[in-house]
């Protein structure tokens, strides 16, 4: 949610830190704020983005070579500058960027209020910050040992870079179920919530695990647990490049990774497909395939759009390894003592690896005894890190808050484990295998000839764009198609849409129906064809006007449609991948046409570290 970029060195700490925080805008965007130490510290702080604080710390001219900036989405305190991080301890000598919750805030609060301590602002990190303070004052001693102290006092979950004034030459960096990763420089080292801000200036990672504190200067860093113990610093080399995180020319991050789909698709299955297309082969599953073949159960949990791939999931695995699969949006899995035994696999979709409510179901399906499997984006995230096995996606870094590559990614990842565990059941046969190979390595292709519909997807979001309600409708494979419709144009063209099962229409969203609700219907041909058609006459019916996706060629359903958008014909496991495109295609334009933002719709994070 909120994001956080550190560094310490010899340069001007003040340009690397808002570059930074540019990069980590996606992840919670309602202030931000800096401090920098030259001598003194000094703490710039607004409502707003990004370029309003550039704006502001660029006119005072100040800079220094150490130094920590911050984005923040607010969960406690309306966002406004008093709120906006660093916070800033009583008696102005603990510095504090937070990512996450303190949740028992209120009675330390109250207990340092007592004491006569008071605040200024209404943030939770302002009363860690003032707890340090008063550890530090009361027990006369040094900012490690008032950090660590505060840090064995509070629960919740925090990243945190510490500066404490006292102390200028150091970053103390604190992570427990929020994300922080040091980039280790020459003469320099950064801190950030993740790589992104970090990979311009060095490939070389180490990411701090829950109860790490590491205390880092410029030439050193020092890593030890919030209970004192040392330990052994473990550098990774990372593998992002630069241009992958900029936009490469397009007004959008969300367009860019809308166009970037056949490469982000292809490098999914990448080295995975065996040379002759006769199957795949899934690394990060070896060990486990035999158990996830034998088993009786998946339950698969995630949020938002990973759901809706979640979703597509269960019917892949159901019809290819004839294994009963569950769906679960992981908050509501979490809170009810789910029944999860023994050999039950959960397979966690996230594309960043560390949506709050995902890992904690992860956590509490591995306490359970089951197996579990995470399909992740976002390499060396948390959930990849506490699952028994997993694949990445290769995606990427998708900035844009609505998902796009992620989503057909994620598809493409559960498509071929059902494939490879189906035909390691005996389910299918080897020469359905490799026709269901040869058809994936032809999606990228497929996806950048369905690209084309873009000029079509344009001229539709023209007439559209004003609407204030539209439904989605699709059947078996289409149905999550619908909803991951639905969801985009909400997300960010604040436009209120319904995803449905087409044939559920009549039990309900029928009533909708006028001239004024168009109705969007993925309708692409499968063995559910005739029945859609059947629907799509209930809605002409109605006067309702009916937006089809069709597979190219289609002549029954474009004479009943009032606008289609054609994408090619593929197998009915694969018609998401090709059918979703012209629908965020379709909110990606309604949304610049009402002149939304985009990449960072209101009210929206890229990643939900908050439960
Ligand atoms: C947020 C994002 C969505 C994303 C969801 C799950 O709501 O805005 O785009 O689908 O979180 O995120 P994850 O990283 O777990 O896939």
């Amino acid at each position: 949610m909120c994001g956080i970029v550190g560094y310490i060195g010899s340069k001007p700490a003040r340009e690397i830190i808002i570059n930074g925080l540019k990069r980590l805008e996606y992840r919670g965007y309602d202030s931000a704020g800096m401090a920098l130490v030259n001598g003194e510290a000094r703490i710039f702080k607004c409502k707003g983005r990004v370029k309003d604080l550039e704006e502001m710390v660029n006119n005072s001219n100040f800079d220094g070579t150490i130094g920590m900036g911050h984005t923040r989405w607010a969960t406690h305190g309306e966002p406004n500058e008093l709120n906006a991080h660093p916070q800033v301890s009583y008696k102005g000598n603990f510095i504090v960027v937070h990512n996450g919750i303190i949740e028992n805030y209120a009675r330390i609060k109250s207990h340092l209020e007592s004491r006569g301590v008071k605040f200024s602002s209404q943030t939770d990190t302002e009363v860690l910050a003032n707890l340090m303070e008063h550890l530090y004052l009361e027990g006369d001693l040094n900012a490690e040992q008032a950090i660590t102290l505060a840090l064995n006092r509070v629960e919740g979950a925090y990243g945190l870079v510490i500066i404490c004034k006292q102390e200028p030459d150091k970053l103390f960096a604190a992570k427990k179920g929020r994300p922080l990763v040091i980039g280790v420089g020459d003469g320099e080292n950064f801190i950030a919530s993740d790589a992104t801000p970090i990979v311009e200036h060095t490939q070389r990672v180490i990411y701090l695990n829950d109860d790490d504190l590491a205390i880092i200067k410029k030439e050193e860093m020092v890593l030890k647990t919030i209970r004192a113990r040392k330990i052994e610093p473990e550098v990774k080399q990372i593998d992002l490049k630069i241009g992958e995180i900029d936009k490469e020319g397009f007004p959008h991050f969300m367009l860019k990774e809308i166009f970037e789909q056949p490469r982000a698709i292809h490098d999914t299955f990448r080295g995975r497909v065996l040379p002759d297309y006769s199957g795949v082969m899934l690394g990060g599953l070896h060990n486990v395939l035999e158990t996830i073949a034998a088993s009786e159960r998946i339950v698969i949990v995630a949020c938002g759009t990973s759901w809706h791939a979640g979703l597509l999931g269960e019917y892949l695995f159901e019809e290819y390894t004839r294994i009963p699969v569950e769906v679960e949006y992981a908050s509501e899995f979490r809170y009810r003592d789910p029944i999860i035994k023994k050999g039950d696999i959960v397979i966690a979709i996230s594309q960043s690896g560390e949506t709050a409510d995902t890992l904690a179901a992860v956590k509490l399906a591995k306490e359970k005894g089951a197996l579990v499997i995470g399909i992740c984006n976002v390499v060396g995230s948390s959930i990849p890190r506490e699952t028994d096995a997993g694949v990445y996606t290769h995606a990427g870094p998708e900035i844009g808050v609505a998902s796009t590559k992620a989503f057909t990614t994620q598809v493409t990842v559960l498509a071929m484990m059902a494939f490879e565990i189906g035909y390691l059941k005996g389910v299918i046969t080897p020469l359905l295998y490799k026709e269901l190979i040869t058809e994936l390595v032809s999606i990228p292709g497929k996806i950048e000839r369905t690209l084309q519909v873009n000029e079509k997807a344009l001229e539709l979001a023209q007439r559209v764009k004003d609407t204030h309600n539209a439904l989605y409708l699709g059947r078996g494979y289409l149905f999550p198609v619908a909803l991951e419709g639905a969801l985009k144009l909400k997300e960010i063209s604040y436009i209120h849409a319904e995803g449905y099962p087409a044939a559920e229409m009549k039990h309900g969203p029928i009533a909708l129906i006028d001239e004024n609700m168009p109705v969007v219907v993925v309708a692409v041909k499968d063995d559910t064809y005739e029945k859609i058609i059947s629907n799509i006459q209930e809605i002409k019916a109605r006067k309702g006007s009916v937006i089809a996706i069709v597979t190219e060629g289609d002549q029954i359903i474009s004479k009943l449609a009032d606008f289609v958008l054609e994408v090619p014909e593929t197998l009915p496991a694969f018609s998401p991948l090709l059918a979703v495109i012209p629908l965020q295609l379709l909110s990606y334009h309604i949304a610049v046409l009402r002149g939304c933002d985009v990449d960072q719709p209101r009210n929206l994070a890229k990643s939900v570290t908050v439960e």
